[in-house]
């Protein structure tokens, strides 16, 4: 099947980011979100961004004015137009099964069902659907616009077509697919996410200040940003309910999520997105 037109289910900060990505690519893009609040916000972040994308000539006018004319809607039955479908909505499985359910009867037969999830069982959405072949992760990374990787992830079923196709879409939306299996944090989140946690265990045990274990991460290891401020950037709800997956499906305390980061999240100190993690924002 031809793709033209690419329907994102889930306006947050990864279904925009995607929906910015797919249409600077040439796609015809149709943005969903049952909030129309979230689909506002959603199109002003993208104007912010595609602004500063042609600032800087890493966009043409016409690939700027293409992302700034995304159409939204609050209604899932105008997916049954796409011809590809990325679903980015909250990462929570009784949610992601209750959409997939819903968009497995309203899209086309033969359209592939791509999820961003960034942990959650991709055999286990496709059993919510009548076409697991055609169910296949798109893992995309924060911020979209700027991160070259996306990490495919087949489930049990996903056909060899499913994956080429993806593949293939991956790199003419300009990234970089790398294929792995379906396992709990797919290769992303399995090493990140412990990662960040052990950065909060050193900080809950005093070994050094949050600025003190960024700058060793960025200096020392050439990491672009320190792990606490990447998990500000992140979510610290996200990063705990990543950590939680691996702890439950691997069985293995080293996962064991830092009890300062549940207590973070418990207070609503969510990261960038609420103005207050690790650090403070604006
Ligand atoms: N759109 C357009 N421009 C953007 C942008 C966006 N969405 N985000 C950042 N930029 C711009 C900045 O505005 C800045 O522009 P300026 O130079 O004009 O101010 C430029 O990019 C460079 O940014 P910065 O100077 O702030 O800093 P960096 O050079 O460090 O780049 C970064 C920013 C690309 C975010 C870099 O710090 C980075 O790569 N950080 C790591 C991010 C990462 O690890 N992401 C993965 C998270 S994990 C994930 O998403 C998976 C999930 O499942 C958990």
């Amino acid at each position: 099947m031809t793709i033209k037109k690419i329907f994102v289910v889930g306006a947050g900060t990864m279904g925009n980011g995607i929906a910015q990505t797919a249409a600077v690519s040439g796609y015809e893009v149709t943005m969903m979100d049952m909030v129309e609040e979230a689909l506002d916000r959603a199109k002003k972040t993208i104007e912010k961004s595609v602004n500063k994308l042609y600032e800087k000539k890493r966009i043409t006018e016409d690939q700027k004015e293409t992302a700034l004319n995304i159409a939204t809607t609050s209604s899932m039955e105008d997916i049954a137009k796409a011809d590809f479908v990325i679903e980015a909505a909250t990462e929570n499985l009784e949610l992601k099964l209750k959409i997939f359910t819903e968009m497995d009867k309203l899209a086309k037969p033969g359209v592939i069902l791509a999820s961003n999830t960034s942990s959650i069982s991709l055999t286990k959405i496709a059993s919510a659907t009548k076409r697991p072949e055609k169910v296949i992760g798109m893992h995309f990374f924060n911020p979209v616009a700027m991160m070259k990787l996306v990490e495919v992830v087949r489930g049990k079923q996903t056909s060899d077509e499913t994956m080429e196709t993806v593949v293939w879409l991956a790199e003419k939306m300009g990234k970089t697919p790398v294929v792995v299996n379906d396992s709990p944090g797919f290769v992303s989140n399995r090493i990140l996410c412990p990662m960040i946690n052990e950065a909060i265990y050193t900080l809950e045990e005093g070994v050094s200040t949050k600025e003190g274990i960024d700058t060793v991460m960025r200096l020392g290891m050439a990491h672009p940003m320190g792990p606490l401020t990447l998990a500000d950037l992140i979510g610290l709800d996200v990063v705990l309910s990543i950590l939680e997956i691996l702890h439950k499906d691997l069985s293995d305390d080293k996962y064991r999520p830092a009890p300062l980061l549940r207590q973070m999240v418990e207070a609503g100190d969510l990261g960038k997105k609420t103005g207050k993690g690790f650090y403070e924002y604006n």
